[in-house]
């Protein structure tokens, strides 16, 4: 198989079921803003949060091995609910078959590093899909790192349709916001630190900040996420250097094109060029 895969320098793959990997590719390129990137948003099959494990594991795995396709030597799920469900199983089975030095990294772990050094009372609460809060994949992986953190974690599943429909700025989208902020802090009042924990959510912080007390802290994942992407390419040069660097973002979505450049507004404060592909 890695010899049918091209194996020249090419563009970082971030990867997400629609659009919400845009706000972690916005956080990447202004941190790193020389390398090259493809974004794929599997649009036509999102949202992702409520599907089976085994489900978002095909359509990631179909997703990665279209951007290794398209020359991608690294791909960043942009998407907490991927990286729960399939990230570990694509980075143990997958890529040794596929290609054992091409690289596939989540957003959870570089969120789950940086947790400790910013909740004061320990209690942290994380809002995400079902797929994500079942998964206690962050609940994992921020215990391996800060055992002494409890963590508590709460399902949004309208805040993605909300978001995906342009209703975030919406009447309709005060009452689902607040009634999740009410119920996770109910289950723990001593929460002062809040993990976005999906990639579409921080769309909603407008209406996210009027719903938490003061005091306490909302973490959206992007700028962590470009920082560790930025640590990990300075520790490992050899991946370094099989990634371009022309400055250049290209656009992929499994939905209608014209639509995907319309709803990128949402989450990018620069209009973009949008190409269909299918991954099926
Ligand atoms: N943006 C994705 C995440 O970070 C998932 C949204 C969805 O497809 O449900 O979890």
């Amino acid at each position: 198989m890695a010899d049918a895969l091209p194996q020249s320098p090419g563009p970082i793959g971030v990867f997400d079921s629609g659009y919400g990997g845009l706000t972690i590719l916005h956080g990447i390129r202004q941190l790193l803003p020389q390398y090259d990137y493809i974004y794929l948003g599997d649009n036509a099959r999102a949202p992702y949060g409520s599907r089976s494990f085994d489900v978002v594991y095909q359509f990631t795995r179909q997703a990665v091995l279209k951007l290794f396709s398209m020359g991608c030597q690294l791909v960043i799920l942009g998407c907490n609910t991927a990286s729960a469900k399939a990230l570990r199983t694509i980075q143990q089975t997958d890529l040794p078959e596929l290609d054992s030095r091409r690289r596939v990294l989540g957003v959870i772990r570089p969120t789950a590093e940086i947790i400790g050094k910013l909740t004061d009372s320990r209690h942290v609460g994380i809002l995400a899909t079902e797929g994500t809060v079942k998964s206690e994949s962050y609940n994992m992986e921020i215990n391996k790192l800060w055992p002494d953190i409890e963590v508590t974690g709460v399902a949004c599943p309208l805040w993605v349709p909300i978001i995906e429909n342009n209703e975030a700025n919406g009447p309709g989208a005060d009452y689902f916001v607040k009634k999740r902020i009410d119920h996770i802090l109910s289950l723990d009042p001593r929460i002062d630190t809040i993990i976005l924990g999906c990639t579409h959510y921080p769309i909603l912080i407008p209406k996210i900040k009027q719903y938490v007390p003061e005091g306490i802290r909302i973490i959206s994942q992007g700028k962590y996420v470009a920082e560790s992407l930025k640590d990990y390419l300075n520790r490992h040069a050899d991946m370094d250097e099989r990634c371009t660097k022309g400055g250049s973002a290209r656009y992929f979505t499994t939905e209608n094109e014209e639509k995907f450049k319309e709803n990128a507004r949402i989450f990018l404060p620069e209009g973009i060029e949008v190409s269909h592909l299918s991954l099926e």
